[in-house]
């Protein structure tokens, strides 16, 4: 749990932190420097205020409350290098064709750290007499750049189109700067005026101009500045390179997580920039924050990856049951085994970590909001599921040894990798695997059947239930195994085979004297009365058989097998379910009424029994139809008593006849159609043990239930000997389980899981 608390505490830093970088990255002007003026985003170096930027180049006029370089409108500032500002038209205009201009506007920029952007703008001019110029300096070189343009008549000028006719428009060169944009006229306007009075040149970012003959008839007022907007490269330093900067004392990119970039070809001065995995504000001080790749969209690792923030970098880790580098682009995370065991953990974490979520819950104070926390529990539980599990299995059942989490190797080498030749049986449930492990103790490992949700759910329910048990008539679970494809059980190893091989086979059958049919009768009827009366919530075996009882050297019983045990809460003494057994044990009364309660075990018990006296299969299709079932037969036989007909020749003797009688007579009230004339498994165990001892001491009991004769209906109703074909009992270890959904299924809330759907 501390762990778990730490790692919380961890991820909550984490969002402090990331919160905290997320502000730092939010301004990208000086600490207590106006980050906006107007909509435009200040970035350092350039600033509004004393202090706040690097040199008067970089001084932002925000008086007005709308950022003005010189005497220039910004509209935007990049920190990768662009300033966008309004650039005046230059206009010369003439009227009845005077020899002078009436208007004759040029522009003058003459900003050193700033060369106009040859990629985003180009040179235009327009009229019909007009030249646009552009005087400006190259390397430290006078540069001059100009376009004409001339038409005879409106009529040759199309619209959209600047193709001198008009309009005349040009590229521009690299690394212009310090520029003077004039426009001028050839012949003083002479012959157009009339429909021409202007010539204009201006630098406009591509594609916000469109020519249209509109503008060629335009006389301005003469107070009237018209703009258009221009992209200017800002740098750093003028007439520098990273190589000459990086010396000298006013080199700015100075921090480890910033480094120095060189303009494009042809623009002087240098520019700073953010490591790689690093975002920000290179021109200042921890300008630059790392990036958290592992917040971003898409993200970079895979959804089964974790994936971890390194300074500049990331890395992910496939979760502990994937391959791969985890990686979005790279080979991502594929399964090493199914998600069988995520189902697992988040279901057994649901059914105990409701207490576990509520103690973390409360421990946790760095101020998040309990419904992200859950999320995050969510996820760790996931995580580490197998770490909570064992917490679970070890601190929480004190009366139970410590079930152990193995690892998949250590199953691996004690069953010799599943070695055909270490298989004890096989089941509809998957297969028994004997295993030695390195301390030389048997055991067996029950490996389920591959991914069926069904067999999923009765996975966890045999861990929940076994967990609650300890019993020595009861199958002991010493661990489990989340990490490979199919969960794996380890239980006690029994290795003297189930009772039903003992009944059904000829030399061991012979070997299954009176007494210890008897003993296994009470030691089964004693673990059953445990499972109802003595756990912390009745358990409902469901599926009591020979089969599932298994039998050690001294032939004591362990009953097996919870796959389908339910866990009863206390207020409730029945269940409505979907209707699990096996044909032949499977009490009628909730066969019918898919009622199930402690009395059903009772049925299936007796059935046990019967088949302990008479060494018959429950169910046979090998008999004739009114005799398949051995519940009928036996009681047929009690009641027309002729019991001595159908038992096991060899178990009766003179000094035991009586015994048996009473065994039998146990047996019938067992049967008893309906569940309340049934006794309970706690007065059933009492009376075996009665007779056990008085079998042992010689002596009559005092116990006697079945003196009592409680008359019921033992024969099943007709409906209950149903034909089912190809229901092959012949193998004892494929049971014939069959189910049907109950059409009253009461809106009962189940304690663990529900075996129906
Ligand atoms: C800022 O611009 C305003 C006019 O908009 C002007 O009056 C003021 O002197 C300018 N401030 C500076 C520091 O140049
Ligand atoms: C400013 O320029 C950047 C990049 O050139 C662009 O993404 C952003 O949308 C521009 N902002 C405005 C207000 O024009
Ligand atoms: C131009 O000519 C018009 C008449 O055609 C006249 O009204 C106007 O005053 C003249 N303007 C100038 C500046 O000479
Ligand atoms: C160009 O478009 C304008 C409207 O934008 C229109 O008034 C003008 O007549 C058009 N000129 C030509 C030559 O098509
Ligand atoms: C800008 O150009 C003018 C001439 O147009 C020149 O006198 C001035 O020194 C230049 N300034 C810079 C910083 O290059
Ligand atoms: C244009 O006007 C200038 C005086 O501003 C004059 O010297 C020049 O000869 C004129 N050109 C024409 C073609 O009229
Ligand atoms: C103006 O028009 C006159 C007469 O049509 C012509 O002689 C003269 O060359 C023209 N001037 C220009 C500059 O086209
Ligand atoms: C137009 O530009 C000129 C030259 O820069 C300037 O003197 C004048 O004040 C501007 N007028 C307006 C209305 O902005
Ligand atoms: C940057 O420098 C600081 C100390 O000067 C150091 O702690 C940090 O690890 C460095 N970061 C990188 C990415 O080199
Ligand atoms: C990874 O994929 C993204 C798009 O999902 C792509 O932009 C990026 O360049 C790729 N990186 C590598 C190293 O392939």
């Amino acid at each position: 749990m501390a762990a778990f608390r730490r790692m919380l505490l961890y991820v909550a830093c984490v969002v402090v932190m990331l919160s905290k970088m997320a502000a730092a990255a939010a301004s990208l002007a000086k600490p207590n420097c106006q980050n906006w003026c107007g909509n435009v985003e200040i970035p350092y170096p350039f600033g509004t205020t004393e202090n706040c930027y690097l040199n008067d180049n970089y001084f932002i006029n925000c008086s007005n409350s709308q950022p003005l370089w010189g005497n220039h409108v910004v509209t935007n500032i990049s920190i990768q290098g662009e300033l966008e500002i309004l650039m005046f038209i230059a206009i010369q205009c003439y009227q009845n064709s005077s020899a002078v201009p009436v208007v004759d506007h040029s522009f003058y920029l003459p900003y050193p750290t700033v060369t106009i952007s040859n990629t985003k703008n180009k040179l235009v001019g327009i009229g019909c007499d007009t030249y646009a110029s552009l005087s400006a300096y190259q390397n430290n070189e006078p540069y001059f750049l100009a376009c004409s343009s001339t038409c005879q008549s409106l009529m040759n000028v199309v619209n959209g189109s600047c193709n001198f006719h008009g309009c005349c428009q040009i590229e521009i060169p690299t690394g212009l700067k310090n520029f003077t944009l004039e426009a001028g006229s050839n012949y003083n306007h002479t012959n157009v005026s009339k429909f021409n009075p202007c010539s204009s040149a201006f630098v406009a970012k591509k594609d916000e101009f469109k020519f249209s003959s509109d503008y060629l008839g335009k006389m301005p007022a003469p107070d009237i500045n018209d703009t258009f907007p221009m992209v200017l490269d800002w740098v750093i330093g003028t007439y520098e390179t990273c190589e000459t900067a990086r010396s000298k004392p006013d080199y700015v990119c100075g921090q480890n997580t910033s480094s120095c970039d060189n303009p494009p070809e042809g623009v002087d001065g240098y520019r700073c920039k953010c490591k790689e995995g690093y975002e920000g504000n290179p021109y200042l001080h921890d300008g630059c924050q790392d990036i958290n790749e592992c917040l971003q969209v898409p993200k970079p690792c895979h959804a089964k990856a974790k994936c971890t923030n390194t300074g500049g970098s990331f890395s992910c880790t496939c979760r502990k049951d994937y391959k791969g580098d985890g990686k979005m682009n790279g080979t991502g995370c594929s399964p090493k085994v199914s998600h069988f065991k995520n189902i697992i953990i988040a279901l057994i974490a649901i059914s105990i970590g409701l207490s576990a979520l509520f103690v973390v819950g409360s421990s946790v104070y760095c101020g998040l909001k309990r419904k992200r926390l859950f999320k995050l529990k969510e996820k760790f539980f996931e995580q580490n599921g197998g770490f909570l599990l064992q917490q679970k299995l070890s601190n929480d059942r004190t009366s139970m040894e410590v079930a152990k989490i193995f690892s998949a190797e250590e199953l691996e080498k004690a069953t010799n990798n599943y070695d055909e030749s270490r298989v004890l049986g096989q089941g509809s449930f998957g297969t028994v695997y004997r295993g030695i492990l390195p301390d030389n103790n048997q055991v067996a490992i029950k490996k389920s059947k591959l991914c069926d949700q069904s067999q999923i759910e009765q996975f966890i329910n045999e861990v929940i239930v076994l967990t609650q048990i300890n019993h020595r008539n009861v199958v002991k679970l010493l661990g489990c195994c989340l990490e490979t494809e199919v969960p794996l059980l380890v239980y006690e190893c029994i290795t003297n085979g189930t009772l039903s091989a003992h009944i059904h086979d000829k030399v061991l059958s012979s070997s299954l004297s009176w007494r210890k049919r008897l003993k296994i009768a009470a030691d089964t009827a004693g673990a059953l009365a445990y499972l109802h009366f003595s756990t912390s919530m009745p358990i409902i075996h469901r599926d009591v058989k020979p089969a599932n009882i298994l039998l050690d050297n001294n032939y004591t019983a362990k009953v097996s097998d919870f796959g389908t045990s339910r866990l009863v809460p206390l207020d409730q003494t029945q269940l409505t379910t979907l209707v699990k057994g096996t044909l032949g044990y499977l009490d009628p009364e909730y066969f019918h009424s898919s009622q199930l309660t402690e009395k059903s075990d009772v049925y299936s018990f007796g059935v046990v029994v019967a088949e302990l006296l008479t060494g018959k299969k429950a169910l046979s299709f090998d008999r004739p139809e009114s005799d398949r079932s051995l519940a009928v037969i036996f009681s047929s036989a009690v009641k027309e008593d002729r019991l001595h007909q159908i038992l096991e020749d060899h178990i009766v003797s003179d000094g035991n006849i009586n015994e048996i009688n009473k065994v039998a007579k146990l047996v019938m009230q067992c049967l008893c159609v309906r569940g309340e004339d049934r006794p309970n498994m706690k007065e059933v165990a009492m009376e075996l043990e009665g007779l056990r001892s008085m079998d042992q001491k010689h002596q009559l009991g005092k116990v006697d239930l079945y003196t009592k004769e409680a008359e019921c209906l033992v024969t099943p109703p007709a409906q209950y000997s149903f034909s089912i074909n190809g229901v092959n009992n012949d193998d004892s270890s494929t049971s014939a389980t069959m189910g049907y959904e109950s059409m009253r299924n009461q809106d009962l809330k189940p304690l663990i899981l529900n075996s129906g759907r």
